[in-house]
């Protein structure tokens, strides 16, 4: 793996927004260091700041002070045109509200990172959106508009679309929001694979305890502070990991 190894490195990172005169910290004080190929879940009631903290993380957003660098990129020092490129090509971002292209059919809304100056052929881009496509349940979903899925399947392209180029990080705003358990588990397997194949760091805000056990670590947000982290316990020992007291001779 080349590069630095903190996909993310947040230090003292504020974000304030002007409501009707008065300045709301959103973010306020946040440090967060997230290394490569490391899953952190995010969690925090409504309005705790989690949303702004994707934004900044998946560089949408550059109104903050203090540090972040993101896979080692300094994104407040980087020229526009710069940073979307940087946006495209580096992250994987899946939207609360998928943000789907509704006049494009579902391959075409997965296949869209790539022409933005990927170096992609053609043939492979399709070829990547469709095994996404079939990892996800939706492969036989490639011509249709978005319009004829529902909730959960277009969850499911906006995943797949994120992933298209494999990118060093993927952050999602509660990607698993509109999902039954046994499709988020099959998300789950689809993120962990990219983490192993690719070393792509995954960044999730959920509320769904399943998600969160999956995770390396669970930071939890608080009028934009970081309460506290959770180091993940295995939801079940690994068979033959433990031995019970008196056990086998
Ligand atoms: N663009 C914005 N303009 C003004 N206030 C905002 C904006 N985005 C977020 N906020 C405020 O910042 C706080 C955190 O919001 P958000 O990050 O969306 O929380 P969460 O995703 O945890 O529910 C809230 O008080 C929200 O109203
Ligand atoms: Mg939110």
């Amino acid at each position: 793996m080349s590069g630095p190894t903190l996909a993310i490195d947040a230090r003292q990172l504020v974000r304030t927004f002007a409501v009707e005169g008065r300045q709301i910290r959103a973010l306020d004080g946040v440090d967060l260091q997230v290394k490569r190929g490391e899953f952190v879940a995010v969690v925090g009631r409504s309005g705790a700041g989690k949303s702004t903290l994707l934004n900044l993380i998946g560089a949408l957003d550059r109104g903050y002070t203090g540090h972040l660098q993101v896979l080692g990129q300094s994104l407040r020092e980087l020229p526009d045109r710069a940073l979307s490129q940087f946006r495209n090509q580096q992250i994987g971002f899946v939207f609360q509200a998928f943000n789907l292209l509704p006049g494009l059919s579902v391959g075409d809304n997965v296949m869209l990172p790539a022409s933005f100056g990927a170096k992609l052929s053609p043939a492979d881009v399709r070829r990547r959106a469709e095994n996404l496509l079939q990892e996800l349940g939706l492969g036989d979903r490639f011509g249709q508009l978005p319009s004829q899925m529902s909730g959960g399947e277009r969850q499911r392209v906006a995943i797949a679309r994120a992933l298209l180029l494999e990118p060093p990080l993927l952050v999602c705003d509660e990607p698993t929001g509109s999902l039954d358990g046994q499709t988020t588990k099959q998300i789950l397997g689809i993120l962990n694979d990219s983490r192993e194949r690719h070393g792509t760091a995954l960044v999730i805000v959920t509320h769904d305890p399943a998600v969160a056990a999956t995770a390396d670590r669970t930071v939890v947000l608080d009028r934009g502070r970081i309460l506290r982290e959770e180091q993940s316990v295995p939801a079940v020992a690994e068979s033959g990991a433990a031995t019970p007291a008196g056990g086998a001779p």
